[in-house]
């Protein structure tokens, strides 16, 4: 049995000859004589066409009755078809059904709406737009392994379940254990379920971080690549409770190292996605985004803008549009500020460095003036920020009066004050926001929409 991808990239070595391939039912059409069957195997989001005649096959008034969504098993001739739309098609010999479908599959042919599309997310990847994101997220992420892999930096798997707060932000998931089995018969008896089990409340993790800190300080580069929960509270395109983040750490290294990775590592999955995912690039510069190939080329060939918060701050004050949120050095960027300066104002990704303290983590390590941090984040056109990083304090009394300002209880950070006690060189990391990498490889628009199965405010269905 062939894969139809196979099938697609190498039909011309099929001519004229027999095979089997599988799939399921996209549509069907027939007449008393013949009929047409599309089907798709999943391997690629192209369709075969099937040609049924009713001396070809044994059981031709079984077969038109087929529904969309049946999964069937075809024998037939490979034939070219040069003058038609499609490069080939089989002229089936046999047509066996392997799984029925009821008649009331709700992905007919048309086209359905992204929103539409998410109230049966268990459905969706069998739709041509699905097919493609997800094939592609799959493809990223061996890249981005590959990316790290070649250049010697160790995969370190970072727990899921921890005690620290790595962000500050107060948006975490708690972590309690329940007994269904055994529940508490009264009051007196019940159990604080929050710290009953590791002795301490935890979370699940917002970072790998802190801890990719401790291994970059043993393995010099490293990174961690897997999921991250945070309990924003906020119903935007671009936020998930539950993520995926890729988070590299390099020891000997400082902001400019940080950055320069950043842009190597972004360049390298664009190009990867160009060369190896070329046909869902293409599938989405058509139907979704029109201006896609262009600007992930353009890109590839050009040199990330590289600017302080403070200039930052002056560019958009001199902007001429009216921002919903206010613009004052000291405050936050918001998004629209973001893809004002990425898109309107630079037509490029643009780093943006060395942000106020007070709106960064107390990880981030202090400048010589005291007020701004050695913070970056890279803003890309169509998403805003995809990556946020800095080079991280290693002097020991630096860090313990920051944290101390901000009323962090350092007793439990013993751990990680320990590595700028012990040979804590100076180094420095990002997390790069793997939905949102998707999101601006394919053009979508929605978080919810390049993850399988989205958590969001609201939302934990499938
Ligand atoms: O800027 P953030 O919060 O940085 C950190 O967590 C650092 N500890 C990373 C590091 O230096 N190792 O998050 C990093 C990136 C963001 O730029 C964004 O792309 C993504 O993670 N991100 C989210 N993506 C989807 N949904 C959310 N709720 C996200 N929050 C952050
Ligand atoms: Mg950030």
């Amino acid at each position: 049995k062939i894969n139809t991808k196979h099938l697609f990239e190498n039909f011309k070595s099929y001519e004229n000859k027999e095979i089997t391939i599988n799939g399921w039912i996209k549509t069907i059409r027939s007449s008393n004589q013949f009929g047409f069957i599309e089907i798709n195997d999943g391997t690629n989001f192209k369709n075969v066409q099937v040609v049924v005649e009713k001396d070809s096959i044994d059981n031709y008034e079984e077969v038109t009755k087929f529904h969309a969504s049946s999964g069937i098993e075809v024998n037939g001739i490979l034939v070219l078809t040069p003058d038609m739309k499609q490069d080939f098609e089989i002229k089936a010999t046999k047509v066996s059904l392997l799984a029925d479908s009821d008649g009331s599959y709700p992905l007919q042919k048309k086209r359905h709406s992204f929103e539409y599309l998410r109230e049966i997310a268990h459905l969706r990847p069998r739709g041509n737009s699905f097919n493609a994101v997800f094939r592609l997220r799959s493809l990223i992420s061996f890249a981005i392994h590959e990316f790290f892999q070649t250049r010697d930096f160790v995969y370190v798997n970072t727990p899921l379940i921890t005690a620290s707060d790595c962000e500050g932000a107060g948006e975490m998931f708690q972590v309690t254990t329940l007994d269904m089995k055994n529940p508490p018969l009264n009051e007196e008896d019940s159990i604080d379920y929050t710290k009953d089990f590791f002795g301490a409340e935890t979370y699940l993790t917002v970072s790998g971080q802190l801890q990719a800190e401790a291994y970059a300080l043993a393995f010099k580069n490293v990174y961690t690549f897997g999921p991250t929960f945070r309990a924003e509270n906020s119903n935007t395109p671009r936020h998930a409770a539950e993520f995926w983040m890729v988070e590299p750490e390099i020891a000997f290294a400082d902001l400019n190292d940080d950055m320069d990775l950043a842009e190597d590592l972004m360049k390298y999955v664009i190009n990867y996605a160009l060369e190896k995912a070329g046909n869902e690039i293409e599938f989405f510069n058509k139907f979704v985004d029109k201006g896609l190939v262009e600007r992930l080329k353009g890109i590839v060939n050009s040199t990330f803008k590289r600017i302080s918060y403070t200039e930052a701050i002056e560019i958009l004050e001199k902007a001429d549009v009216e921002f919903e949120y206010p613009v004052k050095w000291g405050l936050d960027l918001q998004t629209e500020h973001e893809r004002y300066l990425t898109e309107k104002h630079f037509g490029a990704p643009v780093f943006v460095t060395d942000y106020p303290k007070e709106i960064k983590a107390f990880y981030m390590r202090m400048n010589d003036d005291n007020k701004t941090v050695a913070a970056v984040d890279l803003l890309v056109p169509g998403v805003g920020e995809i990556i946020g990083g800095s080079q991280r304090e290693e002097r020991y009394d630096v860090l313990v009066s920051r944290m101390e300002e901000l009323g962090m209880n350092s007793g439990s950070m013993d751990w990680y004050l320990d590595l700028r006690k012990y040979g804590g060189v100076k180094h420095a990391g990002f997390g790069l926001g793997f939905e949102r990498l998707i999101m601006y490889l394919s053009g979508m628009k929605n978080i919810r929409d390049v993850i399988p199965f989205p958590r969001t405010v609201n939302n934990a269905k499938f």
